[in-house]
């Protein structure tokens, strides 16, 4: 075991499945306590199913992070349980709504920025507070390859990415001195349960063509760019939005 994580308490947001799961898994695996939170209860707690049977330590705590209360206490019971809190992976996430700008709906607008961008600040809000008493802390939180250009019919999702990048060089510069380091993933098409239900363009060979490596990346792969980016390996990454997409970006 490498235990680049070794005592340290992570919490994962979105861990029910998909990229949230595989960091968790990747926290645990490298020697991090995790508290594996999600708004799906059965999901979560087979993420800690899973850590278990690998031989790590995890627990599972239903929160809505579109709620800014759940989110308090989500931080609240994380610093309960395990005593502090060093990494942070704000993920938890929903897909768009494949509608054009003017059709789509306020409702459709609201809660995509609701979940993407408020949910990825009330986690910050919470998480920062408790990380300036330690002195010490990471965030990553997962904007996306949207949140760097234009997604046509999709401009909700796109919108809350980009803001997901703006919080997240905002607050970098904000807490750097007091010991908090702050970046954002921005994973390109990736193998998971939000991907399949959006892409019905799979056999679509235009839209195949845009992976650079012909296939979609996995949540593994994003996983260790967020175990990293959490580590001392990275101690001087701060405000970086970090492009995992197998050379999409590049295009
Ligand atoms: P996923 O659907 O497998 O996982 C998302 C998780 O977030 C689910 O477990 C879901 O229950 C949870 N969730 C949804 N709303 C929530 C809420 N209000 N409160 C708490 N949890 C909630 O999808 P995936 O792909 O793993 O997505 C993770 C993140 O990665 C999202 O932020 C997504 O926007 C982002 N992303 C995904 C890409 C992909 O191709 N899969 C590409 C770029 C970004």
């Amino acid at each position: 075991m490498t235990a680049l994580l070794k005592d340290k308490v992570a919490l994962v947001t979105g861990a029910a499945s998909g990229i949230g799961r595989a960091s968790a898994q990747a926290f645990a695996r490298e020697g991090a306590k995790v508290m594996v939170s999600d708004i799906a209860i059965e999901g979560g707690e087979e993420t800690v199913g899973m850590i278990k049977k690998a031989g790590g330590e995890a627990v599972f705590v239903k929160c809505d992070v579109s709620n800014m209360a759940e989110v308090e206490v989500l931080i609240m019971k994380t610093v309960e349980t395990y005593g502090r809190l060093d990494c942070a992976h704000n993920n938890a996430g929903i897909g768009g709504v494949g509608v054009s700008t003017a059709d789509c709906s306020k409702e459709n607008w609201d809660r995509i920025i609701n979940v993407n961008l408020h949910g990825v600040w009330y986690c910050m809000k919470y998480e920062i507070a408790h990380m300036l008493k330690q002195g010490s802390g990471a965030i990553v939180n997962t904007s996306s390859i949207s949140g760097l250009h234009g997604v046509r019919n999709d401009s909700a999702y796109s919108a809350s990415k980009h803001g997901v990048i703006g919080l997240t060089k905002s607050a970098a510069l904000e807490y750097a001195k007091q010991g908090i380091r702050i970046n954002a993933l921005c994973p390109g098409w990736t193998q998971t349960a939000m991907a399949e239900t959006e892409a019905g363009a799979t056999t679509d060979p235009k839209f195949l063509s845009q992976f650079v490596v012909d296939r979609p990346g996995t949540p593994e792969e994003q996983a260790e760019a967020v175990v990293w980016l959490c580590s001392d390996l990275a101690s001087f990454v701060n405000g970086h939005t970090m492009i995992v997409d197998g050379g999409r970006m590049a295009l």
